[in-house]
């Protein structure tokens, strides 16, 4: 990490009908983007032009069509390696996150297929490790059922570690390509990594030269307690999805203070929340928009969710009444109040209806914050969190598309670039340099140096 002023980091989660469940029935949006490379490019064209840090693309391995009502952004989509090397060929600054699961792969497959978009990019692929949050991807691929955490967190821990070492199996200096001599590669400088564990066993090397990031960021996004020592132990960021600022900070902490037992610097590692800013360039024009957005969402106001996220049944009371006394509810810590206030903020009053609670709930279930607003008052909650280390940057999943982004990148970077958080040009090319990250050095090269000088 340079010794720098801190910069917010930000991102695209590409949500191709964007992140709001009702995003598509607006009547300026796109809605088949998910499979046209034109409307691809543009999003990635648009987000360099503002500098972002990085083009997210998440993934799961199973599909059913009643996903079109919370998830129709995930229901179908492009495979995530195919779709980062067409981006990555028209563009040039970006960083390219693959999330790739571990749980139904094989090491060497992913070594490679990440160490060959590493190359097609020029160094701006980082992994996004996850162990699985769809159970249903057991039945595609020959298994009765998904597994446990500690077993997905088991195969996962020993998976990237053989990862690692096979994109270091080569070293950077391995290609003499000596046409005089006749000697193409120093064979001293190639590594087989033998590894035989509990779940694999590798012999390596890789059949692709070191990567040009040399070790290729990873990213992690679980919620579990295994999934935050993976992200301690080896992420350089951490997506995740936090609604208040009080439970960011915790969890903020709580990570980096995991990291010093792995030999790890806080610096190295970024945490990045999940934020749905509905942007208007007027305030009123923000609110117009959220309960537009919120008329047309398909539901059959099934409240029994709700009910449970706030600890109140609300079965006996009706959509468009006051809201239940906050008090009865049956969760400790406050649940219930804390996401009334989010949904009163975003509607902008205090007197919400049950309804427009709902509407909000349903609009942030998956986990991400939704704020309402114009440019300056994004802008300023962006502050906060940063400010007060809740978070380190955003992982922006806008309403809808491609306006919700537009408006963010036109009017809400430019507001975050005059207060000095936000870079206005890039000041390096590869995934590791947009986070100051320092290239590290090959392991066996540095062991074969640390032999050299013991001898
Ligand atoms: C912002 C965010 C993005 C995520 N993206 C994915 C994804 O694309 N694919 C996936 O399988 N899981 C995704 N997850 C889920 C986790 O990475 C994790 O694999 C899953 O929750 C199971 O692990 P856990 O039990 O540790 O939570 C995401 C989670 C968060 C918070």
């Amino acid at each position: 990490m340079s010794a720098q002023k801190r910069q917010l980091h930000l991102g695209l989660f590409l949500f191709s009908t964007g992140y709001h469940p009702a995003g598509w029935r607006l009547p300026e949006a796109v809605t088949d983007g998910a499979f046209d490379p034109k409307f691809l490019h543009r999003v990635a064209r648009r987000l360099e032009e503002a500098k972002f840090d990085f083009f997210f693309l998440g993934d799961a391995l199973a599909s059913s069509a009643d996903m079109q009502y919370q998830f129709p952004s995930q229901m179908v989509r492009l495979e995530p390696f195919t779709m980062i090397a067409n981006i990555a060929a028209v563009t040039e600054k970006i960083g390219l996150i693959v999330t790739a699961n571990t749980t139904y792969a094989e090491p060497y497959h992913i070594a490679r297929l990440t160490a060959s978009l590493d190359y097609l990019s020029s160094g701006r692929v980082a992994w996004n490790v996850v162990t699985g949050a769809d159970t249903r991807a057991a039945l595609n691929f020959s298994r009765e059922k998904h597994w446990d955490n500690a077993k997905r967190y088991d195969y996962a821990d020993e998976f990237v570690q053989v990862v690692k070492d096979l994109w270091d199996s080569w070293e950077d200096d391995a290609f003499v390509r000596d046409k005089a001599g006749g000697v193409f590669v120093d064979e001293s400088k190639v590594h087989k990594i033998n590894h035989a564990g509990e779940h694999f066993s590798v012999a390596g090397p890789l059949n692709v030269a070191r990567p040009p990031q040399g070790q290729i960021p990873l990213l992690s996004a679980g919620t579990s307690e295994r999934s935050q020592e993976l992200g301690a132990q080896f992420s350089n960021a951490i997506f995740t999805g936090q609604i208040h600022i009080a439970g960011a900070k915790q969890f903020y902490s709580g990570i980096k203070s995991k990291m010093a037992k792995y030999g790890r610097d806080p610096g190295e590692l970024s945490i990045l929340p999940g934020l749905v800013p509905l942007v208007g360039r007027t305030e009123e024009e923000a609110r117009a928009k959220y309960r537009e957005l919120n008329e047309l969402l398909v539901t059959d106001f099934n409240l029994a969710p709700l009910s449970a996220r706030i600890g109140i049944d609300l079965s006996g009371y009706s959509l468009d009444g006051p809201l239940p006394d906050l008090e009865l509810s049956t969760l400790p810590g406050g649940a219930a109040k804390d996401l009334v206030t989010l949904a009163q903020r975003a509607s902008g009053r205090e007197d919400i209806t049950v309804r427009e609670l709902f509407h909000y709930f349903s609009a942030t279930c998956r986990g991400h914050l939704l704020i309402v607003g114009n440019p300056e008052q994004i802008a300023d909650q962006i502050e906060e969190w940063f400010v007060q280390e809740a978070a380190d940057g955003f992982n922006i999943c806008p309403p809808y598309m491609p306006g919700g982004l537009d408006l963010f990148i036109d009017l809400v970077v430019p507001e975050l670039q005059r207060r000095g958080l936000f870079r206005t040009e890039y000041e390096g090319s590869t995934f590791r340099e947009h986070f100051g990250l320092s290239r590290p050095d090959n392991r066996f090269a540095k062991r074969a140096v640390l032999q050299t000088a013991a001898e």
